[in-house]
């Protein structure tokens, strides 16, 4: 007789890529305590930016796909409200886990509160103190509505309870800490995708560009475009769809190809991406997962950004902010000396899956 049934149902709804990755930490070990159904917004569509991980992470396919596409933050964050509130009054969850800062993070959290029914947030507590970063708000309020905090870090953990969240904290570590480490042994495995876009390993610099800050305004691209033009040797940039559509829309495109030794590439798998910053001269990124994963594989970042979440990989000593500032750039280039060492990064933790998994459990034995 099947026992499926009295199994307490967890659904997980995800949406943009790096929340496939940290879904990949979860979803095995998730599967063994509860009927696991994983939703997914439709937040990101294309390819390479959804299918490539769930395929190379060998994720189960989503149960659900609530197809939202793109659109203003009001119509995605609305769209998947209304779509995912079907959902869950259709499967009564016994909780729910969001991830990260997206607005699949926030549309979820903010759904499942109003049925009230649990939340579990995985990567709790993290801020930028800018409001005017979408990502900060919906981190901000998903906190708000969450009981089972999973915090990564000690800061995260201040912040939550500076914000007055004294209950259901839970330290967990970071879950892509983990998943990097599953497959450290493999980056240089298969593909080469370094050979393929025609540079030599530990000689070129990688970049990415993708926060609305950084992008939405065609000054701020100029200034990326500054930055890129005065790189003293061969620059990978994996262009996120969102920033391609921008340089676009500002007329930017034609300046950004005639940039000598710059070679764009579409935005790359998980396994790809980690082996581009495991042999990178130097890592240039908005991307929170970036930062610490070159933070993780001991490669010197500089972070296109003023501030960071991830506190912690600025006391490395690999990683430092430059904002879009050429001048900083510049200052950082001649005082940082690549190295090869194992990682220093302060962030980490012991099987963030088993804690965060173990609590759930708990939780659902208990309520
Ligand atoms: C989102 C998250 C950001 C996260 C990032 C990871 C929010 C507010 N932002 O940013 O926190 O770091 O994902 O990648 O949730 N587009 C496509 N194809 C796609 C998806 C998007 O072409 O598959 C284009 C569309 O023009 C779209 C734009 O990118 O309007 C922005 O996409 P969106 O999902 O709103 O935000 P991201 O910039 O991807």
């Amino acid at each position: 007789m099947s026992m499926a049934s009295k199994k307490p149902v967890v659904i997980s709804v995800v949406g943009a890529r790096p929340q496939f990755v940290k879904l990949a930490a979860l979803a095995k070990p998730l599967s063994r305590i509860c009927r696991h159904i994983i939703v997914h917004s439709g937040q990101h569509y294309d390819y390479a930016l959804s299918q490539a991980f769930f395929k190379q992470l060998r994720l189960p396919q989503p149960d659900y796909n609530l197809q939202v596409g793109s659109g203003s933050h009001g119509q995605q964050t609305g769209r998947i409200m209304q779509r995912f509130e079907s959902l869950l009054k259709a499967q009564s969850p016994d909780i729910v886990l969001v991830y990260g800062d997206t607005n699949t993070t926030l549309a979820g959290a903010l759904a499942a509160a109003k049925l009230n029914i649990p939340i579990g947030h995985v990567e709790a507590g993290l801020r930028s103190f800018r409001r005017d970063m979408p990502e900060e708000i919906n981190r901000r309020l998903t906190d708000h509505m969450s009981t089972l905090l999973f915090y990564p870090t000690s800061a995260a953990r201040t912040n939550l309870r500076l914000e007055g969240i004294t209950s259901g904290l839970i330290y967990a570590g970071d879950v892509m800490y983990e998943i990097l480490e599953d497959y450290r042994s493999v980056i240089n495995n298969h593909q080469n995708i370094i050979s393929k876009l025609g540079v030599i390993p530990g000689k070129y610099y990688l970049t990415t560009l993708h926060r609305a800050e950084n992008t939405d305004t065609p000054e701020q691209l100029q200034r990326f475009l500054n930055i890129m033009k005065n790189l003293p040797g061969p620059t990978v940039f994996l262009m996120h769809p969102r920033t391609s559509r921008r340089f676009r829309q500002f007329q930017l495109m034609k300046q950004l190809k005639s940039i000598n030794k710059l070679i764009i590439a579409q935005p790359q798998p998980y396994r790809e991406t980690l082996q581009l910053i495991s042999q990178a001269a130097m890592v240039m990124t908005d991307s929170g997962g970036m930062q610490k994963e070159a933070c993780y594989l001991g490669r010197p970042c500089l972070i296109l950004r003023r501030e960071t979440e991830w506190v912690e990989t600025l006391a490395s000593g690999t990683n430092v902010l430059v904002d879009l500032s050429l001048a900083k750039v510049r200052k950082a280039l001649r005082r940082m000396r690549p190295r090869r060492k194992k990682s220093l990064c302060r962030i980490n933790g012991h099987k963030p899956s088993e804690i965060i998994c173990q609590a759930i459990a708990d939780h659902l034995r208990n309520h």
